[in-house]
Formats: C-alpha cells, structure tokens, sequence
C-alpha cells in the first residue's frame, strides 16, 4: 500500500509517498481502508523531531493522526463496513496512507451529515477544543473566555463549542479571519497584529492558548485571580501562576471514542461546523502537509486517500 513516512527527523525533504506492507491488526485493533485524512500541526512537529521528547516514535514512520473511513477488519465495538471516524493517537500506523490501524477507543462513528473529508477534519480540533475548556478550563454558562489563534483549526471548534455553553467569547486572529469569527459567534474579536487583546480582554475566567510564546507570556495578566490558563502551544511558567493566583497548564490533549461520539451529536445537529481549506491526493499529500505548516491554510487540509 502507498503510505507518506518520514525516514529520518528533519524538514519537508526527509518524507516520501512509499509503497509498504499494509498493516496486520493485533487481536482488539481495528483495521481501517482510510477514505480520508487531515493534516494537523503535530504532523509536521514530529517530523522535525520538536516534540522527540514527549512522543517517541519509530522511525520510518508513517504520518497522520486525523482518519476517516471504513472498517476493513476486527471486531468488537465496531464491524466491517462500519463508517468511522478517529484520532489515532498512539502513533503505530498513521492516516496517510491506504490502510491504518486504530484502538477501538480511538474512533466513533462518523457524523452521517459530514463527507468522509469533512469528517476527517473534525478528531484532533474537536477533541482538544473540548479537553480545553471543559475537561480542564471548566469553564461554565456566563463566563468569559479568550481565545489565542481562535480562527485555526482548534479555535474555530473553541469558538463554537464556548459559545454553545452560553459563554462570552473574545478570540484572536489577523484581520482578514475577524468576521470568519463573528460567524462562529465570537463576541469580540482582536486583530492579534494591529491590536493589543489586553484592551478587550480583562479579568476573563479563561484563557485558551494555542499559539504560544509571548502571547502566552503576556495572558497571564489578563485572567481573574482564581482564573485558568491552558495552554496547548507552550509550557506556562509556574512563578507567574503564582504570582498572579491562577491555575496555569499545557495540556496534550488524550484521545476518548466516547467523546467523539458527543461530538458526532453536535455536528449532525447542526451545533459543531468544520471548515475544508483543500484536498489533496494521497501521492501529493506531501503538498498538504507543506499547506498546513505555511500557516496560510483557512481550515483543515485534508488528503484523499481512496473511494
Ligand atoms: N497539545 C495538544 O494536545 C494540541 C492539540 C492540537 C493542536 N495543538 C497545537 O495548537 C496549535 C493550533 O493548532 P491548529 O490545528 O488550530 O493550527 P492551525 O489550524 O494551523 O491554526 C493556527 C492559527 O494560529 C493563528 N495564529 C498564529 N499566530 C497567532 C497569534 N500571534 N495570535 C493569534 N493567532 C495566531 C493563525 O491565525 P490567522 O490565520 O488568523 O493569522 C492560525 O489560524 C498548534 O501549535 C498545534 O500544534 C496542540
């Protein structure tokens, strides 16, 4: 089968589209004929080795945490032909490529009113949005949020998911994303490069961070005594928690097929949207990774992989 691995750690250069064995399934794994995949940050950190530290991995390594598609063999929760969607998580067989392995607790479903493409889109942004705010923002009904980098792939499920809780919502992107937040329902919007969100946000319950650096830096001076920060961009300093009074956390967000389930609710309900930047094919899929680490992509980019 055609997969896109990395052979050693390093730039774009160090992948390739190779052909290799399809994967064998372990007794309790499921063997999924991947219809789609999308591209997240994590991709292309691992490949550069950023993350080595955290989350080992064996190299020649197949790439891609986001799938979509149908169960090809296993049982259990889910039988062959069933339609699934996931975020494979313990990194042994990837979603960029024609077949993949997943943990029964890795997939759910898919959302029956998304494409196979949309549906891929939606496990890592999904699943971290709601760790965030709620697993570990708790963040409740009248409250105030800030969102850092609300119009990514996170963000934009941030924005939406805060907003159904009946949380005021101020979020952060360039200017030309300000009215693609308003559509998701952001109260108030910051242009990160022309303003400061100190002026809009202050004594907020909750900080979202997911870009990093000195925006995490200067977000602790805007939270309430007694508030959070999380952050999925960058490790918050501990004396600046204490020094300000509040509760400040990175967060690797873990993998729940029963809260995807959830998540399938909201969107065939019409409560949860994603958004398709492109598609690309399988053997130019090195192209979509290259889209998603340029920063310029509005929404996921996802790779088809087979019918
Ligand atoms: N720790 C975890 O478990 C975990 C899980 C998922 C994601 N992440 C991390 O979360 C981050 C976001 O992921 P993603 O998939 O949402 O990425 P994405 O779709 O590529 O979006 C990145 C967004 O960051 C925004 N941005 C860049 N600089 C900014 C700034 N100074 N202020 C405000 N916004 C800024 C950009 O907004 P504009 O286009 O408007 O400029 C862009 O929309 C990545 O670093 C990723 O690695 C971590």
């Amino acid at each position: 089968m055609k997969a896109i691995r990395f052979h050693e750690y390093g730039g774009p250069e160090v992948t390739r589209v190779d052909d290799i064995p399809q994967p064998e399934p372990k007794p309790g794994e499921f063997l999924i004929r991947v219809v789609a995949a999308a591209v997240n940050p994590i991709d292309w950190k691992l490949r550069t080795g950023a993350l080595k530290q955290y989350m080992p991995i064996q190299l020649p390594f197949t790439m891609g945490c986001d799938v979509a598609g149908t169960i090809e063999r296993g049982s259990g929760k889910f039988q062959p032909g069933d339609e699934v969607y996931g975020f494979l998580l313990t990194l042994r067989s990837g979603a960029f490529a024609e077949f993949a392995i997943a943990l029964e607790g890795e997939i759910a479903l898919r959302p029956k009113t998304l494409s196979f493409q949309e549906a891929a889109s939606v496990p890592v942004a999904a699943l971290t949005a709601y760790e965030a705010l709620f697993d570990r923002g708790k963040l409740e009904s009248g409250q105030t949020v800030l969102l850092h980098g609300a119009a990514g792939s996170v963000g934009a499920m941030a924005v939406q998911l805060a907003k159904g809780k009946g949380a005021r919502v101020i979020g952060t992107a360039s200017a030309e994303n300000l009215d693609y937040l308003r559509e998701l329902g952001a109260d108030e919007t910051v242009d990160y490069r022309n303003e400061r969100f100190e002026h809009k946000a202050k004594q907020v319950d909750l900080v979202f961070d997911m870009v990093g650096g000195d925006t995490l830096e200067r977000s602790f001076a805007v939270v309430r005594p007694g508030g959070k920060l999380i952050s999925v961009a960058g490790f918050p300093s501990p004396e600046l928690a204490q020094e300000h009074n509040i509760e400040a956390k990175m967060m690797g967000v873990r993998v729940a097929g029963p809260r995807l389930a959830e998540i399938t609710q909201l969107i065939d309900s019409g409560r949860l949207k994603t958004r398709i930047d492109s598609v690309f094919t399988l053997e130019n899929g090195i192209a979509a990774i290259a889209r998603n680490e340029s920063g310029k992509s509005k929404g996921k980019v996802t790779i088809s992989v087979q019918n």
